[in-house]
């Protein structure tokens, strides 16, 4: 029987929002957030992250066309996980929009070459999904900027947004106020195992 707390509900309780309302998060609520994600642990305590928040409506739907550009002519997706091509033919409806019209996104990059790089990443926005589901908000995980990382003109883009040239984009967040709820997914079972 698993034991009970506010943390523990908060983690049961989160999940992928991906309809999200045109409200916008307050400062306070993004600076929480971010705070957050910087108190997560990192390997050998690297901290070599970048969490980089936009929350400029132009800037964002710039982003979509760039992604939407990417993946409709310029991505081939490999074999190796199915998503990817979901996302690539997703991208073909003209109302495409890869962060779910969340009114923030989060782009976690980290030094590239660094080993742990996309883990302390997604350490750091897990604890943002976490800190958003205590603050009442909504968050998705976002994999559409790692997959196009090395898309020339999403790079560049990213480049004027200070995400330096020399970083691997390990993941990203869709952040806002929840406008339709998700259901919970079964957990699969026999996926722990314990050895006493
Ligand atoms: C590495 C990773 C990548 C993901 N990428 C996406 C994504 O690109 N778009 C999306 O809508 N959800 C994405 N998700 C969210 C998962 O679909 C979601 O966590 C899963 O379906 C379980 O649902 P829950 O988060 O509500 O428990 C991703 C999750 C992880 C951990």
């Amino acid at each position: 029987m698993a034991l009970d707390n506010e943390i523990l509900r908060t983690i049961r309780n989160r999940r992928s929002t991906r309809k999200f309302s045109n409200k916008q998060i307050t400062p306070e609520q993004l600076d929480t957030l971010l705070e957050a994600a910087i108190w997560a642990p990192s390997g050998s305590n690297s901290q070599s992250w970048k969490f980089t928040a936009i929350q400029n409506p132009e800037v964002l739907q710039k982003l979509n066309e760039l992604v939407r550009s990417g993946f409709l002519e310029r991505y081939e997706p490999d074999d190796d996980y199915p998503g990817k091509k979901f996302a690539k033919n997703a991208a073909a409806n003209e109302s495409y929009n890869f962060y779910y019209h969340a009114p923030t996104f989060i782009i976690a990059s980290n030094v590239g070459g660094y080993a742990n790089a996309i883990a302390d990443c997604a350490l750091g926005l897990e604890n943002v999904f976490l800190a958003a589901e205590s603050l009442g908000l909504g968050s998705c995980y976002i994999n559409q900027l790692h997959w196009l990382e090395n898309d020339a003109p999403v790079r560049e883009y990213l480049e004027t947004l200070d995400i330096p040239r020399d970083h691997v984009i390990c993941a990203s967040a869709s952040i806002g106020y929840i406008a339709a709820t998700s259901n919970a997914l079964e957990r699969k079972p026999g996926t722990v195992n314990i050895i006493r």
